[in-house]
């Protein structure tokens, strides 16, 4: 166990300095599943990936396998993806429909609730002594959603998840908080990646600079030839290109970045097409109207990228969630997905 003092050490909060040691150490790595991801709220799903009873996505909430189910009611439910009898996931598929969840290694199954239904064999392995409703899969103890994204918490004993989202609530709504909603469209992408999930995460709650550098390719791309011809002219064409950034970090540890101007649009290869510009215009006036000016200029400035603590991220434009699931000390699985206005054009 790490000793508080060499923890302390870590951090020089004077001269803002971190030790590279928080993002290889096998032992931070156990604190963080301990102390961390079991008592944060996690981004589960969005509501628009499980419409009907019974749809079910499963994920992660940290190392934990996690199912999360639309219930009859209507209302979601979340269960570790473990049978009762002896861990097996009781669930082996990424996302789908289903009526039951039945362990394919001695058949337990359980209903959408995560109720135990059956036992095979009850009588002669059991002598019908199991209490069924004692050995139910193990529900996650608070699930809740805003903007349609559904989040949990393992601790009974968390804050709500609107005090946990607090002052980020403000960058929540600008990309999420739709009139019409929003949905998730097309599958989850997902890739195992070397590396700690921190240097992802905080990459999107900060890291502006390193746009006109790292995605100089990608801008090459996206860039219209005379755009990139006056930008080839200048001295550093990279220079001024971010003066309209302005950063936000939040005490409770979420973060983001965006800028306000429109003048970098095109090289960020946003705006032009007019079916999109269209759309875009009618959320920008909806968003002023409903929410709020400041907002209306984050929405239609050229970027935002963000990270709601610990491992939530996305960026505003293209729509892109992402969550980092923690795999080790040095290795993360990236869940992505690309989501949309619903009541966008096809
Ligand atoms: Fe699931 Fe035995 S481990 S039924």
């Amino acid at each position: 166990m790490v000793a508080t003092e060499q923890l302390a050490s870590y951090a020089d909060w004077e001269n803002g300095l971190i030790s590279p040691h928080l993002f290889s150490s096998e032992e931070i790595y156990h604190l963080e599943l301990e102390r961390l991801f079991s008592k944060c709220w996690l981004f589960l799903a969005h509501e628009s990936q499980i419409p009907n009873p019974g749809d079910f996505f499963a994920t992660y909430m940290g190392a934990d396998p996690i199912l999360v189910v639309r219930q009859s009611d209507g209302s979601i439910g979340a269960f570790l993806n473990a049978c009762r009898h002896r861990g097996m996931k009781v669930c082996r598929a990424d996302e789908g429909n289903a009526k039951a969840f039945t362990c394919t290694y001695h058949g337990w199954s359980y209903d959408t609730a995560g109720k135990l239904a059956a036992v095979p064999m009850l009588e002669d392995a059991y002598h019908n002594e199991i209490d069924m409703t004692e050995w139910g899969l193990i529900p996650v103890a608070k699930v809740d959603q805003y903007c349609g994204l559904i989040f949990g918490c393992f601790d009974p004993d968390a804050t709500t998840l609107d005090a946990y989202l607090g002052d980020m609530k403000y960058h929540l709504d600008t990309n999420f908080n739709r009139k019409g909603g929003i949905e998730f469209v097309g599958g989850v992408q997902k890739a195992k990646m070397t590396g700690n999930w921190k240097l992802a995460a905080e990459q999107f709650a900060g890291d502006t600079y390193h746009a006109p550098i790292s995605h100089i390719s990608d801008f090459s791309i996206v860039t219209p030839p005379e755009l990139a011809e006056e930008r080839r002219s200048k001295a550093r064409p990279a220079n001024g290109f971010f003066q309209n950034t302005r950063q936000f970090g939040s005490i409770l540890g979420h973060g983001t970045a965006f800028d306000t101007s429109r003048e970098n649009h095109q090289s960020a290869g946003i705006g032009g097409d007019p079916i999109v510009d269209r759309h875009r215009d009618v959320i920008e006036t909806e968003i002023r109207e409903r929410l709020s000016d400041r907002q209306g200029d984050i929405y239609r400035g050229t970027i935002q990228h963000a990270n709601l603590f610990p491992n939530l991220s996305w960026l505003n434009s293209p729509h892109i969630i992402r969550v980092w699931h923690p795999k080790g000390p040095n290795v993360m699985e990236m869940y992505a997905w690309v989501f949309v206005d619903k009541d966008a054009s096809p």
